[in-house]
């Protein structure tokens, strides 16, 4: 049996990779789509303007030139596709690196999406370790070298949907989530995961300076929605380890939740018998809820959710429940998509 391979829907085929000549990056897409309304909600989404600096970039460095170093780097060439593959039917191309790598949302390094790239080449991203406590038969701190030499790293080609409006296709590299759970030792009174980012002001410009934010970026899950097939911890992205603007050396992809529940570079994990408190909800209760599922029809109290456009395509495309990964993912809420409660405006 160990060679009969079944894929699951959500799983996108490597062969719809777009050719490279067709690529357009992100900020071109911005410019190209005229999108005042999608810039103005990238930054009403979330704050105002960073007003950073930009720190000195060596000459030569790009988007492209952020991994850190780690002797776990010859891991990731190999790293399998999920063999579940089925066909995606409505993002038909898997974005280059490019777009991936020099547009990002990642607030500890400002709120300037096209500079991310170049505020994190301060930012130490390896040796990493992540700590793990609460309602677990082991707690402890964990190398991440171990883990990923102890987890048999996978690809997965997901679909990414940020509350601004925009989306992406990326081939991640890791594990899934529950085989982290399993190896640390959920306890039966869990009900709830919490994860929580780095605080490091001294190489994190949106850190130090934004000072209104509540650092460290911390989220959480439910602990359902955690064993779910769908969801994954990234450690690495086409081929390789993860780039510090995409969450280096270790985040989370959340497939059918907005963005902002796919934390990067995660330091804590904590399971509890508490709902935890979210960063977004803390800070904008009446418009980031706990859930925060893909919801088309349950509009932001600031713009509609029911289009989207994906990076380097043409105009928008409809949104879809759950990013389209309902089937999987549906019953964990009772046949809602936003369930009652998570955000005040729904009601
Ligand atoms: N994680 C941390 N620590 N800080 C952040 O600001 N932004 C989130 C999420 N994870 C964020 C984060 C949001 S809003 C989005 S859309 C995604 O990261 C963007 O991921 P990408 O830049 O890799 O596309």
């Amino acid at each position: 049996m160990a060679n009969v391979h079944i894929r699951p829907g959500w799983q996108l085929p490597e062969r719809e990779v777009t050719p490279e000549g067709l690529w357009v990056n992100r900020r071109e897409f911005v410019k190209k789509a005229g999108s005042g309304a999608l810039v103005a909600a990238a930054t009403l989404a979330c704050g105002d303007g960073d007003g950073n600096g930009l720190g000195v970039v060596p000459d030569g460095h790009g988007p492209l030139d952020n991994i850190p170093d780690t002797p776990t780097a010859n891991l990731y060439p190999e790293a399998p596709n999920d063999p579940r593959f089925t066909p995606g039917d409505r993002h038909n191309v898997v974005n280059p690196e490019l777009d991936a790598a020099s547009y990002n949302n990642f607030y500890e390094f400002g709120t300037d999406h096209g500079n991310v790239w170049r505020h994190v080449i301060p930012f130490e991203a390896r040796p990493w370790s992540l700590t793990v406590s609460g309602l677990v038969d082991n707690p402890g701190t964990y190398d991440l070298v171990d883990l990923e030499r102890r987890f048999q790293l996978q690809e997965r080609i997901y679909r990414h949907r940020c509350v601004e409006r925009w989306s992406v296709v990326i081939p991640w590299i890791g594990f899934p989530l529950r085989e982290l759970l399993d190896y640390v030792g959920v306890q039966n009174l869990a009900t709830h995961i919490a994860y929580i980012t780095f605080h490091r002001p001294e190489q994190a410009v949106g850190q130090r300076t934004q000072t209104w934010y509540t650092w460290p970026y911390y989220e959480g899950l439910r602990i359902d929605e955690a064993y779910n097939d769908l969801a994954f911890v990234a450690t690495g992205m086409y081929g390789h380890p993860l780039q510090k603007q995409n969450g280096a050396p270790i985040r989370l992809h959340m497939p059918w939740k907005y963005g902002y529940k796919s934390s990067k570079s995660i330091v804590e994990l904590v399971v509890t018998d508490e709902q935890p408190r979210t960063f977004w909800n803390d800070l904008q209760p009446g418009e980031y809820g706990f859930y925060s599922n893909i919801d088309p029809d349950t509009p932001h109290p600031r713009w509609s959710q029911a289009e989207e456009r994906i990076i380097g395509g043409d105009g928008w495309i409809p949104t879809l429940p759950f990013n389209g990964y309902g089937e999987y993912v549906a019953d964990l809420y009772g046949g809602y998509v936003t369930p009652p409660g998570d955000v005040p405006h729904a009601n």
